[in-house]
């Protein structure tokens, strides 16, 4: 009796030691699962292989030009097509007109933001895609009415970089910058009403291959 017992107990304590060791396992393999499934995820989704795949959602195919100098690695520097190609950056003129915040939400429906205007050289370039006869919207605007600018992306506002049409900005009101062409002062910017409705200008950064 004494003997069966021991021996049930002995039996007892193996199945509990063999579940432990099972569980263990399992535990240990779903770990390892989930690290994996979380490394790969990680990997896949790193850029610029995860800009591609955002992109390939809104555009069919790349236009690419290899960048670099003698000194850096050879790169390729690719804009989704019809969109112009400046710095680091891609343009599109957009050719529909419509309200600030809608003109905002085509961009960022392609992955890009209404422009932001860093340099002279910047202007002088988009300034050649445009046509005299049309006014753009800026990716730049005064929330309150107060003329404290901001550029869509968060760049400073910077004291140096505003090419303001003279005696502009005019109005609180006008809340919403925009770039047209007067004579004979050509090209430069304008606050307008942010619920007219006019051309604008789209820019995405570039994607690196
Ligand atoms: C420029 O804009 C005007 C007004 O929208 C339009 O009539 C004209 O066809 C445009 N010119 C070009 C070259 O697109």
């Amino acid at each position: 009796m004494v003997q069966e017992r021991q021996t049930q107990g002995k039996a007892v304590c193996w199945t509990l030691r063999l579940w432990s060791v099972a569980v263990v396992s399992m535990l240990l393999l779903s770990t390892c699962f989930i690290v994996s499934g979380i490394v790969t995820y990680k990997f896949m989704m790193d850029k610029p292989s995860r800009r591609l795949s955002e992109l390939h959602t809104y555009h069919s195919s790349l236009t690419c030009f290899s960048e670099g100098t003698m000194m850096s690695e050879k790169m390729w520097a690719s804009c989704p097509n019809h969109w112009k190609s400046f710095g680091s950056s891609c343009y599109l003129i957009c050719t529909k007109e419509n309200f600030w915040i809608i003109s905002e939400q085509n961009c960022v429906q392609m992955g890009a933001h209404l422009v932001v205007i860093n340099t002279e050289a910047e202007q002088n370039f988009i300034i050649q895609q445009l046509n005299e006869s049309r006014t753009y919207f800026l990716g730049l605007s005064d929330p309150q009415g107060n003329g404290k600018w901001q550029w869509i992306d968060n760049t400073p506002f910077s004291q140096n970089i505003r090419f303001w049409h003279p005696q502009e900005p005019n109005l609180p009101e006008e809340q919403c910058a925009s770039i047209v062409y007067w004579n004979p002062l050509k090209w430069g910017w304008n606050d307008v009403f942010c619920d007219n409705k006019h051309y604008s200008i789209c820019q995405m950064k570039k994607i690196y291959l």
